[in-house]
């Protein structure tokens, strides 16, 4: 008997459907209902009180909730909206001016990452990619010969989206430092399913959201950044609540507060941090031990039954090189996806990869197999019961 199923009645979503989409969007937890509750209560009688009530501190103490998960310490994590806007606070942090101007990345790491390096090269960055071969893996060789004494940054995936395959931050980081360069982490699919600890790794920043692993929903993004460099960073990309003493509504240069709040901009998404923390604490509960050790047993059973069906699958084989997703590339396998959600199994298509399938803690190992057989139902009944509108 599994334990960790125990958990399933604590997810409604998992009495209907197949969810094997965690890492797009973990399912909501009941005790949420109670916390978007609680927001709704505290601000229809608190009121603007609300904001000395803890409304104020939320980007921090929610934070803190996620310094356990990815060995940070309490205080040194700060919640926005998304991974693209702390990727932006930190990169408004740099000089691209200069002869160190390069950002070292991967050409499979996460579009908006991507879009974020390419935007700087009009103020003077250069950023190098570092190619797939297989559309899978980045070679870590390639990655650390990338990296040299014109390197200002690296900005990589811990786990790349597409394909699953971890990448070796703590040996990036060693290598950036080396150099003299620092490293953005993107650990949004590795949080929450693969162990990580910021501290451990070395990395300078980390960046996350709350929709995946997290099963946090929308709206929470958080930032990690090592803390002897807080009063070396002055982000560009900043606001009000950044500074040292924002109820002074100063109107000079911004002075920014010695804390972790001057990672901050505007005012934070409130109901959205009720909703994340219901997540945190059943992950933190769980434990990420014990949630990797039941996500490279299933993902095994998922590739061991997907190649018995005959599928193609693009993620790593060894299992310490993958992450909690598989890759399932199968024909028409859009047209397949759509037809799999309208069946009640949850799962996406990502083009040039295939269907991503992933268990969570809450997975039974009977879903394995009952999502590969699905596929393969669906591809037999096609064209007539793939009607793509
Ligand atoms: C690795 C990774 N980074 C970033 C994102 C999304 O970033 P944002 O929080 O800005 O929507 C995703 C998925 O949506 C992702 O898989």
């Amino acid at each position: 008997m599994d334990p960790l199923l125990s958990w399933r009645k604590e997810f409604p979503i998992l009495e209907t459907n197949v969810h094997m989409i965690s890492h797009s969007l973990g399912a909501m937890p009941r005790r949420a209902y109670e916390r978007m509750h609680e927001y709704a209560e505290t601000w229809s009688t608190r009121g603007i009180r609300a904001w000395e009530e803890g409304w104020w501190e939320m980007p921090v103490t929610v934070g803190s909730l996620i310094s356990r998960i990815i060995g940070a310490a309490p205080g040194e994590i700060v919640m926005q909206q998304n991974v693209s806007t702390c990727a932006a606070t930190v990169l408004s942090c740099f000089d691209w001016s200069g002869r160190r101007n390069k950002i070292v990345s991967e050409a499979l790491n996460f579009p908006s990452n991507l879009y974020q390096c390419h935007a700087l090269e009009r103020v003077g960055a250069r950023l190098v990619t570092v190619p797939s071969e297989d559309g899978i893996g980045v070679p870590l060789e390639r990655m650390l010969a990338a990296i040299d004494g014109e390197t200002q940054l690296v900005f990589v995936s811990h786990v790349l989206f597409r394909s699953s395959f971890i990448q070796d931050l703590g040996a990036i980081a060693q290598r950036a430092h080396e150099v003299g360069a620092l490293v953005l982490a993107d650990i949004y699919q590795s949080a929450g399913t693969v162990p990580v600890d910021v501290h451990a790794l070395g990395v300078d920043f980390a960046t996350g959201g709350s929709v995946k692993w997290l099963c946090g929903g929308p709206g929470a993004g958080y930032l990690y950044v090592r803390r002897d460099l807080w009063p070396k960073l002055a982000p560009r990309f900043t606001g009000w609540m950044a500074h040292k003493q924002p109820f002074a509504f100063d109107a000079g240069a911004i002075d920014y507060a010695e804390d972790a709040f001057r990672f901050l901009n505007g005012t934070p998404a409130i109901p959205a941090l009720y909703a994340a923390q219901s997540g945190y604490e059943i992950i933190a509960e769980v434990g990420v031990e014990r949630i990797r050790e039941k996500s490279m047993r299933q993902t095994a059973r998922l590739i061991e039954c997907a190649q018995d069906a005959g599928f193609r699958v693009n993620s790593p084989r060894t299992p310490t090189e993958r992450g909690g997703t598989v890759v399932i590339d199968v024909p028409h396998g859009e047209a397949v996806t759509k037809e799999l959600l309208r069946r009640n199994f949850l799962v996406d298509y990502r083009p040039g990869a295939g269907i991503r399938v992933a268990p969570h803690f809450y997975s039974t190992d009977e879903e394995l197999g009952l999502t590969v057989r699905e596929i393969q139902a669906i591809l037999q009944q096609m064209p007539a019961a793939v009607t793509v509108t």
